[in-house]
């Protein structure tokens, strides 16, 4: 969730931490702050409550800090309501060591009380505050700030990543990690620390991932890591291709609408080296034949959009490698005591591949003996470091929090992904095979030219905005869309809405469609157009305004029952998700522009979701 940045070298620090916060600051968003060392000042802390705005009001531009050491935060709030005390930086008591931390300390309680009976003031709520006040009283007891560190990092429980500078170490910043992300990244005469590689890309592309329980010594012109007995470890040095352009508006009003136009090209990027002559070729993949063959069942993990991919997949695996395919929330898959053995492939999916739940999901898995296969898009982020296969989604950085371009690449490559393990298997038919390659390679093409007219979705979006409840309704395919639909318009436009398998609906919901409710009916799957039709005439039989989404082959025959139509080019079956969102993710972005809402950084929300 919360976003870290530390800078070390010979340029004023705080301007280089409030621009990386800009970049990570849809980690969280309710309060930032920033510690500068200087040796004039000291430390000096700022923090302020609301959007990074108001903090580089505060310190205008950060000129007011001197110094060319520091730590700052962007928080997503866990412990404590979001206000200025309750920001990070923490400070210890004495002033001389400040914080910053993402993740939950679970014992921070305890912790406190130990220290309140030892005096110990505190100011907020805050566990991460019991971190910076425990630090102060392990370094008075050794005076050595590696190891109170070190000392600390044995007493507490939970997650962590954190930034510390001290007022006694001029030229060094410490991070330490466990379960939530920190990487270092590697400078001339000047190093970083930071939750995101999109903070730090403006100045380098070298960095390292910090393992759990490792803590990292950060100077000017050295970086040390060590591990929890403080044994020096060596790190492996990458380089990040991602440019410093795509993590920028790029003249888009909102990172959301340039994410959804980037689409076609980052499904390409995806699918393009990974066929070759005709055949998928997953060269990143260790499984063999006889492994695939070996599986007995196939679980999908994830969350939010991610888990909707794995509903789309779902259907199409089993339609495709005739065997079951269980779909999981991560939060409910750990705690179920999942029927996972040798003969499992656990497949998670993560855009972030941090997400804690995903992450445990994984873990879990992985004990019980399952193989893992991780499909994520951040290069060197947990979840694909532990996987033991992942395959990226070369989808680029992904900054609005509502995800567009993660999704489309993460639901072509599921299709590349289950074609390639049904050949292996026998069990898709060569002009099946083909043909389903075929269209997923004119994938972005076709997608190209939907997105060349926007125009109507953004008149039915101006037609409908005012509704305070939708209903997505859909059959198979279109239901597992119709999912990603729903909870994109929620996400960003805060209406209320709901996706139901359209054959449902006669259970219970159809009792809320009265006069004008807004249904959007999903209707571009074709083996079961006409069973999802009759469903459509039941709803405007109670009532329903419809607003239909179909392909354009069949749209003449919805408009004769639907208010409104959209229609998206024809592809294979089983692809014709990756077109149908399309309209979806608009509609979503148009209503919620019509509403005045803040698309890329909708309320409550974090993209990055490393707590429970
Ligand atoms: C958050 C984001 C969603 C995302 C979900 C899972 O809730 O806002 O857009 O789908 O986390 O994230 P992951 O990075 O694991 O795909």
């Amino acid at each position: 969730m919360c976003g870290i940045i530390g800078y070390v070298g010979r340029e004023p620090a705080a301007p280089i931490l409030l621009d990386g916060l800009e970049r990570m600051e849809y980690r969280g968003y309710d309060s930032a702050g920033i510690a500068v060392r200087s040796e004039t000042r000291g430390l000096q802390v700022k923090k302020a409550k609301g959007r990074l705005k108001a903090l580089y009001d505060l310190t205008h531009g950060g000129a007011d800090m001197e110094g060319t050491l520091g730590i700052g935060h962007t928080r997503w709030a866990t412990h404590g309501e979001p206000n200025d005390i309750n920001a990070h930086p923490h400070i210890s008591e004495n002033g001389q060591i400040a914080l910053v931390h993402n993740g939950i300390i679970e014992n921070y309680l305890e912790l406190k009380e130990h220290l309140l009976r030892q005096g110990v003031t505190f100011t907020s709520d805050t566990d991460s505050e019991v971190v910076a006040q425990l630090l102060e009283f392990h370094y008075n007891e050794c005076h050595n700030m590696l190891e109170a560190v070190g000392r600390c990092l044995r007493r507490i429980e939970g997650s962590y990543a954190f930034g510390i500078i001290c007022a006694d170490y001029p030229n060094a910043l410490i991070a330490a990690r466990k379960d939530a992300p920190l990487l270092l990244g590697y400078g001339d005469g000047e190093n970083y620390i930071a939750s995101d590689v999109t903070a730090i890309l403006k100045h380098t592309r070298k960095v390292s991932y910090m393992d759990d329980g490792e803590i990292a010594v950060v100077t000017n012109d050295s970086i040390d890591v060590f591990d929890s007995e403080l044994e020096p470890v060596e790190k492996t040095i990458c380089q990040v291709d991602w440019d410093v352009a795509s993590a920028e508006k790029g003249g888009y009003p909102h990172f959301m609408l340039k994410e959804i136009m980037e689409q076609p090209e980052a499904i390409r990027k995806t699918v393009s080296p990974r066929i070759r002559d005709g055949r998928i070729v997953l060269d990143e993949l260790h499984l063999t034949r006889e492994d695939v063959a070996a599986f007995a069942r196939i679980f999908i993990i994830a969350c939010g959009s991610s888990y909707h991919v794995g509903m789309v997949s779902k259907y199409n695996w089993e339609r495709l490698l005739r065997r079951p395919v269980e779909v999981m929330l991560a939060s409910e898959f750990r705690y179920c005591d999942p029927l996972v053995d040798e003969r499992t492939l656990v497949i998670v999916i993560s855009q972030s591949g941090e997400t804690l739940d995903t992450m445990a999901a994984m873990r879990e898995a992985k004990r019980r003996g399952g193989r893992t296969l991780a499909i994520v898009n951040v290069v060197g982020s947990s979840i694909a470091r532990e996987a033991d296969d992942v395959l990226y989604t070369w989808a680029g950085p992904e900054i609005a929090v509502a995800t567009t371009k993660a999704y489309s690449t993460q639901l072509v490559l599921m299709d590349l992904v289950g074609l390639y393990f049904a050949e292996e298997l026998g069990t898709v038919d060569e002009e099946t095979y083909a043909a389903v390659l075929a269209e997923i390679q004119l994938l972005p093409e076709k997608m190209q030219v939907f997105l060349e007219h926007t125009e109507d979705v953004q008149y039915l979006a101006s037609r409908y905005f005012n509704h305070d409840s939708i209903f997505f309704i859909g059959r198979n395919l279109d239901y597992a869309m119709g999912m990603e639909g729903s909870l994109k318009l929620k996400e960003i436009s805060y209406i209320h809405s709901e996706a139901y398998a359209s054959g449902e609906l006669k259970h219970g919901t159809i009792s809320l469609i009265e006069q004008g409710t807004l249904v959007v009916a999903l209707g571009t799957y074709a083996p079961l157009f006409d069973k999802a039709m009759s469903n459509v005439v039941e709803v405007k039989a109670r009532g329903a305004e419809v607003l239909a989404l179909t392909t354009e082959d069949l749209a003449e025959k919805v408009s004769k029952t639907a208010d409104a139509t959209i229609a998206v080019p024809v592809t294979h079956p089983i692809l014709q998700p990756s077109l149908g969102v399309v309209p979806l993710q608009l509609f979503a972005y148009y209503v919620a522009l019509q509403r005045g809402c803040d698309i890329d950084k909708p309320r409550n929300l974090a993209k990055s979701v490393t707590v429970e």
